[in-house]
């Protein structure tokens, strides 16, 4: 199967975590993409009331399809949110943020009761890092916190191009060995102008579905 097929595997098994009627949370990413059209596809009672959007780009995707987006604000809660992941760990925690939406999604996630990560195989690892970090700063803090990455042995690189939804920049931290990744969330997350760590790990999934060349292997922590 192509690494396109896995992640439609797994975008269309994310359905039977999804409550009919229900207001949910969407992430963002190419495996999201496959699940909103999934959603879309839903008919009748089946359908979901409308869903709370971690980006710009998943937002028009949303509406496209005939799905109505509601606002974070007018939430308190969610029964889930299906979210994509850069790489997962054996205890469920990720590194997310790879297409720069990290700190809506982290919102969202905040909101779920339960996080449905939906990736395909390749993004299991035994620990995290390997995927360079994503973190979004406040323009004036991007050189005082790639400093206390280098301080720590991360290499941070400003994502030439990329400005957020929410008008931050992201740098990607290089060569991060992450073997405790809560201390290094909590850490980065008290740093002046960080907006947001791409580790979740404070909230981490509560079930992955990983797609594999067997079928869905699901996960739950
Ligand atoms: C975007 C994300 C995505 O969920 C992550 O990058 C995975 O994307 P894809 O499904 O395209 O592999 O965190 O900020």
């Amino acid at each position: 199967m192509t690494q396109d097929e896995l992640k439609r595997l797994v975008a269309e098994a994310a359905l039977a975590y999804v409550p009919p009627g229900t207001v949910i949370g969407v992430g963002s990413g190419s495996t999201v993409n496959l699940f909103i059209d999934a959603l879309a596809r839903l008919e009748g009672e089946s359908r979901i009331a409308g869903a709370v959007s971690s980006s710009a780009a998943s937002t028009v995707r949303l509406v496209a399809r005939g799905i109505p987006v509601v606002d974070a604000g007018d939430i308190e809660s969610l029964p889930v949110c299906v979210d994509g992941a850069d790489e997962i760990d054996a205890s469920g925690c990720m590194i997310k943020g790879g297409g720069a939406a990290l700190t809506r999604e982290k919102i969202v996630a905040d909101l779920a009761e339960r996080f449905v990560c939906i990736a395909d195989g390749s993004k299991l690892v035994a620990r995290l890092g390997r995927f360079p970090l994503p973190v979004e700063v406040i323009p004036m803090a991007a050189a005082q916190v790639t400093r206390r990455f280098a301080a720590m042995g991360g290499r941070a690189q400003r994502r030439e191009g990329v400005v957020t939804d929410n008008g931050g920049l992201i740098l990607d931290v290089h060569g991060l060995a992450i073997d405790d990744p809560v201390a290094l969330e909590t850490e980065v997350n008290q740093w002046p102008g960080v907006v947001c760590v791409g580790i979740f790990a404070r909230r981490r999934a509560t079930v992955c579905l990983l797609g594999t060349a067997e079928g869905v292997r699901t996960l739950t922590f």
